[in-house]
């Protein structure tokens, strides 16, 4: 009886806290955290610290040549004159005002964004410091097509499919399933890893993130992973590297990681 009575009320007090939240602080725990935005809008090296947000990154493949954009308030450089939906259908639907596809943003994972979330990063990312950035014009070689189909989630517990949700605003499987001549492998090969990465580290391969008990996670314990999430050490005790945000993992409550875990038992295992 008092255990009940005692979940009830650490229950009330959970949603009472959620309730609390305004949707900036909301945003800021999301953007900061889980999303880790910054991780591709935030200027590499050093000048970051100074202009979080301001964009300038650069990404280049056959068919594009693209800088992230500066999504700060600014009005001339950044994305101050642009209303509230417009921000939104870039990050939820791919496409700029003027119509143009956005190449490299993980909207296809976006897309399960609840309305209230996405209104919180709006509502954090306008309270932003605004920052005069100029970024260069994007060159497309080839027409880009949205993606907008999120990873498959089977018949999973509720725990588990809060867990599906956070890892999927967070695009764990969008590095961690291999691509092939550009196109994502997610849908038949999500979780093996085997997607490279070059940057100022060097190479890194993500890593099987499945169930799979050899080469997965499947025999790590839930404090193996969670070391791995927040502080980039693998099981056996190896750093590991860019790009994946540890530390933007680490400012994730305990609820939320332990869901995100919770739901990692749940990727089908494959090798
Ligand atoms: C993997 C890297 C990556 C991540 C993660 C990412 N973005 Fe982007 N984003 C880009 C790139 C690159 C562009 C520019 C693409 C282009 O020019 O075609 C962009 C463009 C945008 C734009 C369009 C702005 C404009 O001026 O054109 C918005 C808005 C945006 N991102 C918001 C976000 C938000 C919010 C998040 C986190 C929820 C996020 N992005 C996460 C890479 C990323
Ligand atoms: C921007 C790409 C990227 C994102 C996003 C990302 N990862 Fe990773 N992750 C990597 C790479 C690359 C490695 C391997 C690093 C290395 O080998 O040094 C890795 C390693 C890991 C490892 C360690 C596995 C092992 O065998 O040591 C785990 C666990 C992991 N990621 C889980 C996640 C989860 C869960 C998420 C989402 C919350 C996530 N990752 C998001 C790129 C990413």
């Amino acid at each position: 009886m008092h255990r009940l009575l005692g979940s009830a009320v650490f229950y009330l007090a959970t949603v009472a806290a959620a309730l609390a939240q305004s949707p900036v602080q909301r945003g800021e725990y999301l953007v900061n955290s889980i999303l880790n935005c910054g991780n591709c809008h935030t200027p590499r090296g050093p000048e970051g610290a100074s202009k979080p947000f301001a964009g300038g990154n650069l990404f280049e493949t056959p068919a594009f040549k693209v800088y992230t954009s500066n999504l700060t308030p600014d009005k001339e450089t950044g994305i101050g004159n642009w209303t509230a939906e417009q921000i939104k259908a870039a990050i939820m639907k791919g496409v700029r005002p003027d119509g143009t596809v956005l190449a490299v943003m993980p909207t296809a994972y976006y897309t399960v964004l609840t309305p209230r979330d996405a209104d919180a990063i709006v509502a954090y990312l306008r309270s932003l410091k605004p920052i005069k950035n100029k970024i260069p014009t994007p060159e497309y070689k080839v027409a880009l097509k949205p993606e907008l189909t999120p990873p498959p989630m089977g018949k999973i517990s509720r725990k588990a499919r809060r867990g599906y949700y956070l890892a999927t605003i967070g695009h764990c499987m969008e590095c961690h399933s291999p691509r092939e001549k550009g196109v994502s492998l997610v849908s038949s090969q999500m979780g093996v890893g085997k997607h490279e990465f070059t940057g100022p580290w060097g190479v890194s391969v993500s890593r099987n993130i499945t169930s799979d008990k050899e080469k997965g996670l499947g025999n790590w314990t839930d404090a193996e992973i969670k070391r791995a999430i927040t502080q980039g050490v693998s099981r056996n005790g190896d750093k590991l590297k860019p790009p994946m945000g540890y530390s933007a993992y680490a400012k994730m409550t305990d609820k939320d990681l332990s869901d995100l875990i919770a739901y990692l038992r749940t990727v089908p295992a494959k090798q």
